[in-house]
């Protein structure tokens, strides 16, 4: 049977235990705040976006989708701050361009020198009309019905005050008990996106989650509604007028000031959103493309060594742009040395709340490092704590590449990590 237990997190956003897995999908301190502090903030999307027009991003692990939602919360927010806007271009750059583009542009420009800041705001809506962004999300993830689910989950702080806790009550009362200020909130417009995105994806499994009574309280229910009209009227329209009439309603329906910025976005941007509810193993033989970002999510090393592998990332190293740069949560020795035997440089992720490292990022091109691994990082990658997980074929099952790596392990004639760190400690007077 398929089981989630649901619970809110601290900073309101609703985190998944699985029993099956025997682990939670998302942290109790804040499954929102987690995803922006881990692949958002470290990614400087905000460089990234003033320089390019396109972006590609692989969302390894998707689950209820945190992660994209945040990359696209993101971006809402980036254009709703009108970084391309006229406050950011003076005429200098507008004619600049405007000389090196086409016919109608150069008109305007003309009129630009006849009157000025009324014009020039127009010329730049030229400018932006002409190059939109193009926008891609490829999400993987073997588990449908969450995929599925994702777009519904209710955010927001409110919700833990009428929420009655079932699942591990006291652990997780006391952890919301503890205050952490909350950084991040996703913007509701992010759910609708990602709903119109994934409309043809919910199956009657995913269904039967959705309205059911056991996990009604964790759903957006104005979304619900919008998905049971988006239905009915499925039949009646062509898919473009059906999204049309769609927006229409949201539009009439919730409309708020800060949606104009949505749809404003929206005009802006192309979206094309893939869900392959596939093993990221096989998704990625048979795709061709080259992200910007990746973003790897997967379960501990110890839990799903399969997508930790240095075969796995071999396999990354070809998906990854000249300037891309992949993103995980984990410190560990073992997959830093795994990225850097894949052919990667491998730097870390520095988290200024938390005042300490919080992952590791991958990347082509060494400049785009910030913090590089210290020596001591360096020294540690070089004893058995530094040996990688295998799986040659790309089809190992995770006991079994867990079973290959202890016997590796078991076998080496490294040091081990425990002396390593001794020694350093007592040469370096820690
Ligand atoms: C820590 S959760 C990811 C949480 C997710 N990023 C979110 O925002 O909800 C790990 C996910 O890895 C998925 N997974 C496990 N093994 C996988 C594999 N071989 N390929 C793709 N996804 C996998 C699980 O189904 C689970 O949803």
């Amino acid at each position: 049977m398929y089981e989630l237990y649901p619970y809110f997190t601290n900073d309101g956003s609703v985190g998944l235990f699985s029993p099956s897995a025997d682990d939670i999908y998302h942290s109790t301190y804040g499954a929102l705040t987690e995803a922006y502090e881990k692949f958002i903030l470290p990614a400087n999307f905000e460089k990234y976006f003033k320089k390019n027009k396109s972006i590609k991003v692989l969302d390894i692990c998707y689950g209820i989708g945190y992660n994209t939602k945040s990359f696209i919360n993101y971006f809402l927010e980036f254009m709703s701050n009108d970084t391309i806007g006229s406050d950011n271009i003076n005429k200098d750059n507008c004619n600049a361009q405007i000389y090196t583009n086409n016919k109608k542009l150069y008109n305007s420009t003309v009129e630009l020198h006849t009157n000025n800041q009324k014009l020039y705001n127009s010329t730049v809506e030229l400018h932006t009309n002409n190059q939109k962004y193009n926008i891609y999300i490829n999400a993987i993830d073997t588990d449908k019905i969450l995929a599925n689910l994702s777009p519904f989950f209710i955010t927001g702080k409110n919700n833990i005050k009428k929420q009655q806790l079932t699942f591990k009550q006291d652990k997780i009362k006391k952890m919301l008990a503890e205050k952490t200020k909350q950084i991040y909130s996703l913007k509701t417009e992010t759910k609708i996106i990602l709903l119109n995105l994934l409309k043809d994806n919910i199956d009657s499994e995913s269904e039967n989650i959705l309205f059911s009574k056991k996990y009604s309280k964790f759903f957006d229910r104005s979304i619900i509604d919008l998905y049971k009209f988006y239905k009915s009227k499925k039949d009646k329209y062509t898919p473009l007028s059906c999204l049309d009439s769609f927006l229409h309603n949201i539009y009439y329906k919730y409309i708020s000031s800060s949606y104009k910025n949505v749809l404003k976005a929206l005009k802006m941007a192309n979206f094309n959103f893939d869900l392959n509810i596939e093993d990221a193993r096989q998704v990625l033989q048979k795709d061709n493309n080259e992200y910007n970002y990746i973003f790897l999510d997967a379960f501990t090393p110890a839990k799903c060594p399969c997508l930790w592998t240095v075969d796995f990332f071999k396999l990354l190293y070809n998906h990854l742009d000249n300037d891309g740069m992949i993103l995980t949560y984990s410190n560990s020795a073992t997959i830093r040395n795994a990225f850097l035997n894949a052919g990667f440089c491998v730097g870390k992720i520095f988290s200024e709340s938390a005042n300490k490292f919080t992952g590791t990022i991958a990347v082509k091109n060494k400049a785009l490092i910030k913090y590089e691994l210290s020596e001591y990082d360096l020294g540690l990658m070089k004893t058995k704590a530094g040996i990688f997980y295998r799986d040659e074929n790309l089809n190992g099952l995770n006991e079994a590449i867990i079973n290959a790596h202890k016997i590796e392990v078991e076998n080496s004639n490294l040091e081990s990590s425990s002396k390593y760190i001794k020694n350093f400690r007592r040469n370096n007077d820690l």
